[in-house]
């Protein structure tokens, strides 16, 4: 049997855009991902975030599913059009939504824990050049502070970035994510501003709040291997974890780009002066924690003619439905890698979970015996680091419900309680159970 003590955090996560639905509620502005989701072709099934899970409307409601869950607290995300819905004015309104779900969790024993940026940046922001103006940290620190100093004493724990990775190159570089750009200048661009408004935000909420609550980072990582032992094969697993984990992790941890790819990149970048004097400094301030988005490893080979030498290998381990390589034992590796060469600060796995093709059964029940099998091996992998003393605080599974998938839609499932996106009904699917179970005897 494998133990959790009794002050590690168990929770649940999701983000805004993927969930609230109400877009024009309540004084909210368009974000880059209302009109990404609006282009034609960029969104499987042309879904769109407009009504998502009716969130915004059905706040009650959800928080009473995540108390049935036992969770010690619940991280969700900050639309940050329902707060500056246009540069400089600030919405009243759109905060009061916020406040209000925070001090409902509070009520029920439930500590929320917020994430600042989860992608959803305002469509006048990206008016005016989105995040590849260095301006972009000027405004989200506009937004960074009133969210600070509105919500501070309600909220447990602060993130001010989810996943910079994914918004920078998906975004800017890859064009799968809004706004839809496919240039890598602008993406290390993007990246070097959302890392510097990291951490222009934690310098700020630490001398105003003087670290009142704790604040840091998530991360998207995932260990990389090469598909075989052959030279170009380790190249190309090198370059898509220099691309990957440490172009966000150096910066991050050690003040400094990874020097190999600044090399690479070098072709598509004309110039790196886009990093100011004191920067790097600055993005690599103090955090409390370090949190990690973890869903599955990953297998490389050289491919020759490639932008950087790598592509996805084939490879023959257990998939979720989004075909990625279900891999707890490669997750244990990621960590004991972050302890040896980058930091000893707690961490918290701020997501992990999986999409499967659920079925809801006649009688209301979703029997995905394929996430309870995901969530204990990586629940036995968070048990067995712990018994190692690598300090993993806490766990928020991913999702609380299934939602907006990004590019994939209402296509790929990755809740714990699932949607029916016609009527708006809620079903608590049997990972849900398992998951209430394992919190309750805090044992699995
Ligand atoms: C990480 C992202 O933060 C979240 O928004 C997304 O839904 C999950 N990965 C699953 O892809």
């Amino acid at each position: 049997m494998k133990k959790f003590s009794k002050d590690f955090i168990f929770g649940t996560a999701t983000s805004s855009y993927q969930i609230e639905g109400a877009v024009s509620a309540g004084g909210r502005a368009p974000s880059i991902w209302d009109t990404f989701s609006h282009t034609p072709g960029k969104v499987l099934g042309g879904d769109t975030g407009d009504l998502a899970c009716d969130h915004y409307n059905r706040m009650e409601e959800d928080i009473q599913i995540i108390k049935s869950l036992g969770v010690d607290s619940y991280r969700f995300s900050i639309a940050w059009p329902r707060i500056f819905p246009e540069k400089g004015k600030y919405n009243a309104e759109g905060m009061e939504f916020y406040r209000k779900l925070a001090i409902r969790l509070k009520e029920e024993g439930i500590q929320p824990f917020v994430t600042l940026y989860h992608w959803d940046l305002p469509q006048w922001a990206d008016d005016l050049g989105g995040w590849i103006n260095r301006d972009s940290v000027e405004w989200f620190m506009e937004f960074a502070e009133k969210c600070f100093g509105e919500l501070d004493e309600h909220v447990s724990m602060w993130i001010t970035h989810n996943e910079p990775w994914c918004a920078a190159m998906l975004g800017y570089h890859q064009g799968e994510h809004a706004p839809g750009h496919t240039n890598l200048d602008e993406a290390l661009k993007a990246a070097h501003h959302i890392l510097l408004s990291h951490g222009k935000a934690v310098q700020h909420y630490k001398h105003v709040f003087e670290g009142k609550h704790p604040i840091g980072i998530t991360l998207n990582l995932s260990p990389v291997y090469p598909a075989s032992g052959s030279f170009h094969d380790q190249v190309a697993a090198n370059n898509f974890d220099g691309y990957l984990n440490r172009w966000f992790l150096d910066p991050v941890f050690k003040g400094q780009y990874p020097t190999d790819m600044i090399n690479m990149f070098s072709k598509q970048v004309p110039s790196y002066d886009f990093i100011k004097e004191g920067d790097l400094e600055a993005i690599s301030t103090h955090m409390d924690f370090f949190g990690i988005n973890f869903y599955n490893r990953s297998l490389m080979e050289y491919a020759e003619g490639a932008e950087f030498m790598f592509q996805g290998a084939e490879s023959d381990y257990p998939k979720s439905g989004m075909g990625w390589d279900i891999s707890p034992n490669e997750f244990k590796e990621l960590i004991y890698r972050l302890r040896k060469e980058y930091t000893e600060l707690p961490i918290y796995i701020t997501e992990n979970g999986a999409a499967f093709d659920d079925v809801l059964e006649a009688d209301g029940q979703v029997h995905d015996t394929n996430r309870v099998d995901y969530l204990e091996k990586h629940l036995n992998a968070v048990a067995e680091l712990n018994e190692e003393n690598m300090n993993i605080a806490g766990y928020y599974l991913w999702s609380l419900l299934d939602n907006f998938e990004w590019a994939f839609g209402y296509e790929k499932r990755f809740g714990i309680v699932y949607v029916d996106f016609d009527t708006q009904q809620r079903y608590v699917k049997d990972s849900a159970k398992r998951y209430a179970e394992v919190i309750k005897n805090r044992s699995l």
